[in-house]
C-alpha cells in the first residue's frame, strides 16, 4: 500500500499492491458517512465523483448498503486503488470504478441512468472556476428528481479564508496555478441553484470544511 503523505515507493518496490491510502480520507470518512446516512435516500443509485483512493466509497457503501455505489476518477492509479479497496471490503454494492473527468461538458447526458445521490469530496479547490461551474452543472443534470447532492470541502466565506492554514493552502494552490484555489461558498451555492437544485443545509465540519446538501425538488 502507498500512503499519500509518504514519498512514492521506488519503482518496483511494493508495486503489486495498488491500494493507496490518504490520511485525510481516513480522518474525515466516518464524519462524512454519518452525514450521508442522515440525508441520503435509502435506496437506488449513488455516484461518487473524484473518488480518489477508494477509502471513502468502501465506508460509504458499508454505511448505506441500500445504495449501489458507482465510484469514478480520471486517474488510472486511483481507479486501481478503488478496485483493490473494493475487493478487500467484500461489499457487493460497489461497481467497478469508472473513468470520469467531471469537468468535461456533457458527461451527465452520457450517464446510463440518473443518480439518486451524488457525492463530491475535495475537488473544487483543485480546479478553475469555469471547470467547477461545469462540474456542478453536470452534477445537477445527472440527479434524478428527489435526488440529493452532498458536496464537501474547504471554501472561502465572503471571499476570505477562515484560518491561517486555509489561507496558506489556498495561496500555495494559486501559486501552482493562478486559475485554481478555494471557491466561495456563496458562488458555489448560487451556481447549483441556477442549475435547478435547492439548498437544503450547510453543515460545519472539522478543520473549517463545509458539507453542503442540495436536492433536486422538481418532479417529472
Ligand atoms: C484531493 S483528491 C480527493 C479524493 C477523494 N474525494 C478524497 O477526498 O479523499 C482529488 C481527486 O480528484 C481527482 N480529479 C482530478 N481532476 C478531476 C476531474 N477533472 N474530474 C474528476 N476527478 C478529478 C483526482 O484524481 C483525485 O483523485
Amino acid at each position: 500500500m502507498r500512503r499519500l503523505d509518504l514519498p512514492d515507493a521506488p519503482s518496483g518496490a511494493g508495486s503489486d499492491d495498488p491500494r493507496i491510502s490518504a490520511p485525510s480520507a481516513l480522518r474525515n470518512r466516518d464524519l462524512i458517512a454519518a452525514e450521508l446516512a442522515r440525508v441520503a435516500p435509502p435506496k437506488a443509485r449513488a455516484l461518487e465523483i473524484a473518488s480518489g483512493t477508494g477509502e471513502h466509497v468502501v465506508r460509504f457503501a458499508a454505511v448505506l448498503p441500500g445504495l449501489m455505489w458507482q465510484p469514478t476518477d480520471p486517474d488510472p492509479s486511483r481507479r486501481a486503488s478503488i478496485a483493490a479497496w473494493t475487493r478487500e471490503s467484500g461489499l457487493g454494492n460497489i461497481r467497478p470504478p469508472r473513468d470520469l473527468d467531471a469537468t468535461r461538458y456533457g458527461w451527465a447526458d452520457e450517464e446510463p441512468c440518473p443518480a439518486n445521490l451524488v457525492v463530491l469530496v475535495n475537488l473544487l479547490h483543485l480546479i478553475s472556476v469555469p471547470e467547477a461551474e461545469t462540474v456542478l452543472t453536470e452534477i445537477a443534470a445527472v440527479l434524478a428528481p428527489g435526488g440529493v447532492f452532498v458536496l464537501y470541502g474547504p471554501f472561502l466565506r465572503d471571499g476570505e479564508a477562515t484560518s491561517e492554514g486555509d489561507a496558506a493552502f489556498d495561496a500555495s494552490l494559486r501559486a501552482q496555478d493562478p486559475e485554481i484555489g478555494y471557491k466561495d461558498v456563496i458562488d458555489t451555492c448560487a451556481c447549483l441553484v441556477d442549475a435547478g437544485l435547492s439548498h437544503v443545509e450547510t453543515v460545519a465540519m472539522p478543520a473549517n470544511n463545509l458539507l453542503l446538501v442540495f436536492e433536486r425538488r422538481d418532479v417529472t
